[in-house]
């Protein structure tokens, strides 16, 4: 089966059962939007809740909710509103437009177009004699132009307050960090969660649900002091990476690199030992998730490639549809963010970090002579006196350097000797500092991984000379972990297989009843929802008590104790007991 045909397949299947569907489509559709069904949003939920037990939980970090729409000041400052733009070009004929990046990728087998000026794209288009994707005209000589992919809005009535639909969740753990920095008492590191809806109002959405223009992140914020914060490496030391470096990307016969996290940290293939921390905890997620490890990388981005605020970035990727698709991005932010929101909000952002004992330290002082510096320069005193303080604490080397210091304020030019400025080293005593924190990310995109968990659960096999459609879902990713079926709805089998569904239902699992058409068809149903295991009530269950477990996978039926039911599930479920073994 070809990655196409599998793609097709996913899809129905997703409509059938409930897993997603393109919204408004009775309205025509609206491209870049999917509503989850039943089926869809619970999987969503489950992998959402799995992210919050690893990345919260057991990290032992907080998880905040912000709102969704954020006023202009935020993005100005953040950068997005110069920065965050796509390449647009449109056609001269049926005046689509279309993201000039992906047509060169599409049409020449060049990868990572996306880091690639407009003038580069423009003569790709030339070279390559492309055309519009959607009427074929000819694109060699059209104007590729920034497009800023925010949604904007207006807050209130009229349009003094404009607003925009956030496009990363960052930024409102971002803007409230002096409250954060409270909550963790002023003690770095400390890491802040999210998960939530942002929007991007992609050129041309595609692959699904892929590329999205409303999309929901988990992202977590890592607040760290990067001179004496390092993460618990041992936990992760061994886990095994596969690797694309920029380094290999930028060969000729670039390699991907098999190592653990250990070693890409003491050879330096990982610069932060942060990043590599969390590509070692995350890549034990994905697995435990579902995702097909075979099908699966660490690529860091090119120089080119990276985003405004960050200094490094690795993406976790999977294939699908025969693409490699971003799934996760764990940006090294440095104090990007929190500098710009300091520069634009006036706010002090920094952290005063307390010294275990008060210490001394030399500081450059300035004591000018007044009695010189007052008659000599009147109304600009005050102002050089600023400016030598200044000097003295960033450029203490001029005072021993020079006899004279020349001094410049605005158009006007000041000489003062350096016997006249009282410069001196002084020690002073310090119980601490203040520092800007700096921010590792995962930005973890739960649509795109859910959409890979789908991808790389989807089977196909053959039971008894008759092929099936199998989602082989982890259980506690499965929207429905147990399935309740009477064999014939009648001699009081319904009613007992009721009674057992509501018990199961009570006991907390998510279950499904279902007493329509024949058993081969009902197991065959839940099979493509991927419910791992499915509890049928037959005649035999009426006289012993007794009824079968039937497991997804091996299609292989068990009889147990009716009374033992919700135990037996439990174990299979949270995988503390096989199927094998019952
Ligand atoms: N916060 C990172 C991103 O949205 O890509």
């Amino acid at each position: 089966m070809t990655e196409q045909e599998v793609q097709r397949k996913l899809s129905e299947l997703a409509k059938r059962r409930g897993f997603f569907v393109p919204s408004n489509e009775v309205y025509g559709g609206t491209a870049g939007f999917y509503t989850f069904g039943p089926r869809g949003s619970t999987v969503k939920r489950n992998i959402e809740d799995i992210w919050r037990d690893r990345f919260k939980l057991k990290e032992g970090n907080e998880e905040i909710e912000a709102p969704t729409v954020m006023p202009e000041d935020v993005f100005e400052a953040s950068g997005h509103l110069e920065t965050f733009d796509d390449m647009i070009v449109k056609c001269p004929e049926c005046e689509t437009s279309s993201r000039a990046d992906h047509i060169v990728e599409d049409n020449t087998g060049i990868e990572e177009a996306e880091s690639f000026s407009k003038d580069r794209i423009e003569e790709l288009f030339e070279e390559h004699e492309l055309k519009c994707p959607e009427c074929g005209a000819e694109l060699a000589g059209e104007k590729v132009d920034d497009f800023n992919l925010m949604f904007s809005t207006n807050i209130g009535p009229g349009d003094s307050s404009p607003g925009y639909l956030r496009p990363e969740t960052a930024q409102g753990i971002f803007v409230e960090f002096n409250r954060w920095k409270q909550y963790a008492r002023n003690k770095l590191p400390f890491g802040v969660t999210q998960i939530g809806k942002a929007y991007r109002n992609e050129i041309s959405p595609r692959n699904q649900i892929v590329r999205v223009r409303e999309l929901t992140q988990a992202e977590l914020e890592m607040f760290i002091d990067p001179l004496e914060n390092e993460p618990d490496l041992e936990k992760v030391e061994d886990v095994e990476l596969t690797l694309y470096s920029r380094d290999e990307q930028n060969k000729e016969e670039g390699e991907i690199i098999e190592t653990t996290v250990a070693e890409a940290v003491e050879e330096e293939i990982i610069e932060s030992k942060w990043i590599a921390y969390y590509l070692g905890l995350a890549k034990r997620w994905y697995q435990r998730i579902g995702v097909d490890m075979d099908r699966f990388r660490y690529r860091q981005h090119l120089e080119d490639e990276l985003s405004h605020y960050a200094s490094d970035c690795w993406d976790a990727e999977s294939e699908v549809d025969g693409d490699w698709i971003e799934i996760t991005g764990f940006g090294y932010r440095g104090c990007y963010d929190l500098k710009k929101h300091q520069e634009h909000s006036g706010e002090d952002f920094t952290i005063f970090k307390e010294y275990d004992e008060p210490r001394t330290e030399k500081k450059a002082v300035v004591d000018p002579d007044m009695g010189w510096l007052g008659p000599k320069y009147g109304d600009h005193a005050s102002e050089i006196v600023e400016e030598l303080e200044r000097m003295a604490s960033n450029q203490p080397e001029v005072f021993n350097e020079k006899a004279d210091l020349r001094i410049k304020i605005g158009d006007k030019k000041f000489t003062v000797p350096v016997d006249k400025t009282g410069f001196e080293i002084k020690e002073v005593e310090k119980n601490g500092k203040r520092i800007l924190p700096e921010i590792v990310e995962p930005s973890f995109g739960v649509d795109r991984i859910f959409y890979t968990v789908l991808a790389h659960s989807y089977d196909e096999d053959e039971i008894d000379g008759e092929e099936r459609t199998v989602m082989r879902l982890e259980p506690d990713v499965a929207p429905v972990e147990v399935a309740v079926f009477p064999l014939m709805d009648k001699d009081g089998l319904g009613e007992r297989a009721e009674e057992i569904h509501k018990n199961l239902r009570e006991a907390g699992f998510s279950t499904t009843y279902d007493n329509s058409g024949a058993i081969g068809r009902r197991y065959r149903r839940q099979d493509e929802v991927g419910t791992p295991y499915c509890v049928t009530v037959d005649h035999q269950t009426l006289e012993d008590g007794t009824l079968t477990v039937r497991d997804r996978d091996s299609t292989e039926q068990k009889r147990i104790n009716q009374d033992r039911v919700d135990k037996v599930i439990a174990q299979l479920v949270t995988g503390e007991r096989g199927f094998e073994d019952l």
